[in-house]
């Protein structure tokens, strides 16, 4: 009897803390409708991060998903997370770029690239996500979508951890940097998101996905105040300040430095 009431709370609590830890307010998402997102996972198989395929070799995510290369596995086609549904692709991380502006203590530049020791196939399942160009912005109001796969340590690995998705509109920058909310820790390089009333935002394990507005990703899921407060929307890293360093790291490694023609060709 005592064994059984355990088990009881302890499923309770797994689907308590399930719920509460993913994506808030949103809906599942149709089965590989978001093709260019990613789950990082630990070696051990456990999803900690999303991410988004940019290129078939390079993956865009948050600096603070950083566990790690020996540690990290990255899985294209995913749809639920912990269930292997045969349109998974693997690959190990090559390198993890950190962007040297990063600051974990003010989350600023809070973005990564990991390039991949093989590269991702392209099919019905996976694709490559098209990114903002340098310093365009959304303007407030603007209705974005933040989809991911939640996570919480309590998580036994029993239930299906499927796709979620939310629409959530931008919040200017003053309003979300006021005394009302994050009270001057927005920098220039963050883009929030949310509801006034609340109800609706990403949340912890949806970090290092993408918010996409007019089908690009401008934000990378980065931190918050807890989940879908009213008082504080999700802040992403603004993808736009960064395009120029990610076309820089994804393609100056192999061929601006080698190519003095095309490098030429860049600078105008
Ligand atoms: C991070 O930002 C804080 C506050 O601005 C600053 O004091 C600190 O030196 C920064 N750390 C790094 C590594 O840049
Ligand atoms: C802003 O940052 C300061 C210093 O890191 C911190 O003490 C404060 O709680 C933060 N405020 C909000 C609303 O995030
Ligand atoms: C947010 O407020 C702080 C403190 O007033 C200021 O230093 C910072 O520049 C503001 N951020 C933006 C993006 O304007």
């Amino acid at each position: 009897q005592f064994k059984f009431n355990v088990v009881v709370v302890i499923v309770v609590l797994q689907l308590y803390y399930a719920l509460k830890s993913r994506i808030v307010g949103g809906h599942t998402a149709a089965p590989n409708s978001i093709r260019y997102l990613v789950s990082l996972k630990s070696t051990s198989g456990q999803h900690f991060c999303g991410g988004s395929l940019v290129h078939r070799y390079w993956v865009l995510t948050a600096a603070h998903c950083n566990i790690g290369a020996e540690q990290m596995m990255i899985v294209a086609g995913d749809y639920k997370v912990n269930i292997f549904e045969g349109t998974e692709q693997y690959a190990k991380p090559r390198i993890l770029v950190i962007h040297p502006l990063y600051n974990r203590s003010t989350n600023n530049a809070d973005i990564m690239l990991i390039k991949l020791r093989a590269p991702m196939v392209l099919n019905k399942y996976v694709s490559l996500a098209p990114l903002p160009r340098q310093g365009t912005g959304v303007a407030e109001g603007h209705v974005c979508r933040v989809s991911g796969w939640g996570y919480n340590s309590l998580e036994g690995g029993q239930v299906p951890v499927t796709l979620r998705t939310v629409t959530v509109p931008i919040v200017s920058t003053a309003r979300c940097n006021s005394s009302d909310s994050f009270n001057g820790n927005i920098t220039a390089n963050m883009i929030c998101a949310g509801y006034s009333t609340g109800g609706k935002d990403a949340c912890k394990g949806d970090s290092g996905g993408p918010l996409v507005c007019d089908r690009r990703i401008y934000g990378v899921v980065s931190w918050g105040n807890g989940c879908g407060d009213a008082k504080f929307p999700g802040v992403y890293t603004a993808v736009s300040r960064f395009r120029r360093w990610i076309d820089q790291t994804i393609y100056g490694s192999y061929l601006l430095n080698t190519c003095p023609f095309l490098h030429a060709l860049s600078a105008l």
